[in-house]
Formats: structure tokens, C-alpha cells, sequence
């Protein structure tokens, strides 16, 4: 296997730094000024983990492609992690959308989109019943607390190394069996191995473990790890597990804000996986802010029997803003027009494509490293063999090497997700898009090496 210089690495982050600089101007005159209104010059504190010196500004996005302030065009790859797997404003979405804009954007009352929009998550997760928030966060937490409330108990459970947004009680991470704040936790506010069982995915009998101290209300996962790395499950993974959550009284969310990218049902249809409430926000309404969570039967009469019409606006479920009629539209046009079978279709082969392209110039350059796929979503990590949980994953992450990769990237017209190798097909994506990064992987491998 070939081992890096990590001298001559530096050499070339430093070349391509330059010329990113060089090529910028522009972004780096609003990035300047941008100083001097916005905390650390970016309207959010995410935006300043992209690999150049500041980020590009973006002036117009369509399709699998956008412009930037200095006038470049690039493939993205990146789609707003997800957020804009439908591709950049679909033009259905858009007319819908500005329709409604014109019409009420929200009125704290229902709309009929709503209904049609709970029929079709219906028909494709399973779940009979739907409630509506802003963003994949808030429908996680409000999933945790049913879960807690109809429960009657104190904990969750996730995964090692799991992402499921700002959600207080997942930033937590196992080491030695001892739960702990992740790296970078901002202000936990309490003990998070009070609220947290934290273990391994694959692992069955560490999950045993954990719900057999009868405490945990939900197990809150992805079907596939999506946040760090792709980590498929193993072949009777889910179906054990589901058993074991069912035996200890425990309830399992099922999180497809990412795992979508698995088909139009997302793992769930694909897996035939019976979750007891399911999660997904980002990309239903095409980039438009809005998120729901299902629930099976058994979880809506064990709610209801707890809710009480005199407090549900106080009860911590909710949101002024939350199933707005503005929302509501796009997820309609958006899961009527864009998230279809059809458009998977199109989707699923060119992230075999990636996967493939990206495949053989590890191969060709004995670089230690894997690619993954799950549907319509690939990524690279820095390991050689597929990590199967997610301290594996995280032990092979190469900060330095992943800010390279972006970088040359993003140099040579393509943007990748800012936070891992994770590249996402849209249905407006081409085959010359994947070879363009193809192509351009392929010459950076053969620089490093
Ligand atoms: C699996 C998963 N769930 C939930 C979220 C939270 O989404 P949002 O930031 O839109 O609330 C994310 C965000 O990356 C995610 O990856």
C-alpha cells in the first residue's frame, strides 16, 4: 500500500490555497466585508469549514450546478449536504412555491397540501400519521420526547459517532464503556450519560446491554450511518435489532434525513424496516425549510391518551412557524414531481459511477482507502477496508488529507460536502459531472503519490 509524504501534501495545499486565493477575488472582497456584520464573517458558523481560505459566494444555483460571485461554474456534489438532493430550485417546485408565496405564507391553519403531503409519506414509509416542524432537529426532538412521555423513561440511545442535528442528547460519544460529550460539544447542558447510551452500530450485544437496563425510551438511528462515512449494516443487522428494541419496551426513530438517498421509501421501504416513528427533513421540500415525523398506530393512541387539548401549545411540541402552508406546498411538489421512483432511477447509476471512477484510481494508486455507496449518495473514507461502526470511521479521518481533496476540488469546478468525502447524485446530475471529479481525483491521486 502507498504511504503519503505528508511533506509533499503540505506542498500541495499550500499551491492549491494560492490559487484559490488567485481565483477568488470577488468572494474574498465579500468575505472581507462581511467582517464586519457577520460572527466570524458567515451568516452561519458551518460555513467557515470549507477548504479554501473563505467560502465562494454564491450568486445563482440550478439543477446540479452553481455560479459563484466571481463568475465560475461548478458541479455540486455537495447539494447542501443533502438539502438540495432534489437539484437547485426544480422549476415545479419553484412555480408552486412562488404561487403560494403570493397566497399566505402562513396562517397557523391547515391547508389541503398537508393532507396530501401525510398520504404520500404514508404510502411510502408505512407510518399512518404526520406532524410537520422546520428542520430535521425539531422533528427529532419532539420524536424523542413522545417517545420519553409514552415510555415513562429518561434515556435515549444512538450510535457512536451518529449525526442527527442540534439534538442535545446525541452529541455524546463511548469510550470505554464511559459516556462523554463529542469532541467540540458547545455548552452541554447536563451530564450527557444522564439523557445517553451510546453504542457501537453492529453490535448486537452492546445494544442488548444498553436496553436491558429497561431506561431507554427510543433508539434514535439511521438505518445506514450517513455522518461519518457510509456504514451499511450487516445483512441481519436491522432485523435483530428491531427485535431487541421491541423486547425492552424501547421504541425505535428511524432517522432517513440522509438514508433517503436509498430509494423513494428510503431504507425503510428498501429494507422492509418497521420503525415505530420515522424522521426526515432537509431535502422533502426541495431546500424550502420543513421536516416531518410519522408515527405507527400503537404511538399515536399512546400519545393521545397523554395529550391534553388545554396545554398542547406549552407542552414542548411545536412551533409557530411549523407545517406552514409555505412548507407544505413545496414538500407537495417536491414529493409529487422530483423525490419519485422515476427520478432514482436516473439518480442510483451515476453514484456507480462515482463510486466506480473513484474506486479504480484507489486501486490504481495502492492508496489505503474505500469508497462506499448507499443509493444516491457515495463516499471515500481514509480506511482500507469499509468501516463497520463508527469509531472506525473516526479513527481514519485525515483532516489535512480531506481539506486537500476538497480543495483541488473545488479548484478544478467541483464542491464536495464540507464535513466528509460525501458526494450526492440529483436527478439533474450527468455523467460528465461524475467524470469531471472522476478525472480530477484521479490527478490528484497520482500527485500524491
Ligand atoms: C441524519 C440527520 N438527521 C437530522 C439532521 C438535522 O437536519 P437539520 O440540520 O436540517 O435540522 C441531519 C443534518 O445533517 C442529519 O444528517
Amino acid at each position: 500500500m502507498t504511504t503519503i509524504d505528508r511533506e509533499k501534501l503540505k506542498k500541495l495545499q499550500e499551491r492549491e490555497a494560492k490559487r484559490f486565493v488567485a481565483e477568488h477575488p470577488r468572494s474574498a472582497e465579500l468575505y472581507k466585508r462581511a467582517q464586519q456584520s457577520l460572527l466570524g464573517g458567515v451568516p452561519m458558523n458551518w460555513m467557515k469549514k470549507w477548504a479554501g481560505e473563505f467560502p465562494v459566494f454564491v450568486t445563482k444555483a440550478k439543477g446540479a450546478h452553481f455560479i459563484c460571485a466571481d463568475g465560475k461554474d461548478y458541479v455540486d456534489l455537495c447539494l447542501g449536504d443533502t438539502g438540495a438532493m432534489t437539484g437547485h430550485s426544480p422549476e415545479v417546485v419553484a412555480e408552486a412555491v412562488a404561487k403560494r408565496v403570493k397566497e399566505g405564507i402562513t396562517l397557523m391553519l391547515p391547508t389541503e397540501d398537508g393532507i396530501f403531503v401525510g398520504e404520500d409519506l404514508k404510502k411510502r414509509f408505512g407510518l399512518p400519521y404526520w406532524q410537520f416542524t422546520l428542520t430535521a432537529t425539531d422533528a427529532n426532538r419532539f420524536s424523542i420526547r413522545i417517545a420519553r412521555e409514552i415510555t415513562q423513561r429518561a434515556k435515549i440511545l444512538v450510535f457512536h459517532y451518529c449525526y442527527h442535528g442540534t439534538v442535545d442528547e446525541t452529541f455524546a460519544t463511548v469510550e470505554n464503556g464511559v459516556v462523554r460529550p463529542r469532541r467540540g460539544n458547545i455548552g452541554p447542558p447536563v451530564d450527557l450519560a444522564e439523557t445517553t447510551r451510546v453504542v457501537e452500530f453492529n453490535d448486537l450485544n452492546g445494544l442488548e446491554d444498553a436496553l436491558k437496563h429497561n431506561d431507554v425510551a427510543c433508539i434514535l438511528a439511521e438505518p445506514a450511518m450517513t455522518n461519518v462515512g457510509i456504514i451499511l449494516p450487516d445483512q441481519e443487522y436491522w432485523k435483530q435489532a428491531q427485535q431487541l428494541v421491541k423486547r425492552y419496551g424501547s421504541l425505535f426513530i428511524a432517522d432517513e434525513t440522509h438514508t433517503i438517498c436509498a430509494g423513494p421509501g428510503g431504507c425503510t421501504a428498501e429494507w422492509k424496516l418497521e420503525p415505530d416513528m420515522l424522521v426526515i427533513g432537509k431535502a422533502i421540500g426541495s431546500g424550502i425549510p420543513g421536516a416531518t415525523y410519522g408515527c405507527s398506530e400503537e404511538v399515536a393512541q399512546r400519545i393521545s391518551a397523554r395529550m391534553h387539548l388545554e396545554d398542547c401549545d406549552v407542552g414542548g411540541i411545536g412551533g409557530t412557524l411549523a407545517g406552514n402552508a409555505l412548507s407544505l406546498t413545496a414538500m407537495r411538489a417536491t414529493l409529487e414531481n422530483i423525490l419519485t421512483a422515476k427520478n432514482f432511477e436516473k439518480m442510483m447509476p451515476l453514484a456507480v459511477r462515482f463510486n466506480d471512477g473513484v474506486a479504480a484510481e484507489i486501486k490504481r494508486h495502492g492508496l489505503p482507502w474505500n469508497v462506499q455507496r448507499l443509493g444516491a449518495r457515495a463516499e471515500y473514507t481514509f480506511c482500507q477496508r469499509a468501516p463497520r461502526n463508527g469509531g472506525e470511521s473516526a479513527a481514519s479521518s485525515d483532516f489535512e488529507m480531506e481539506r486537500f481533496l476538497h480543495l483541488y476540488a473545488l479548484n478544478r469546478g467541483v464542491l464536495l460536502t464540507p464535513f466528509h468525502n460525501m458526494a450526492l447524485m440529483c436527478p439533474d446530475t450527468t455523467p460528465a459531472d461524475i467524470d469531471q471529479h472522476t478525472s480530477l481525483f484521479a490527478e490528484a491521486a497520482a500527485e500524491l503519490v
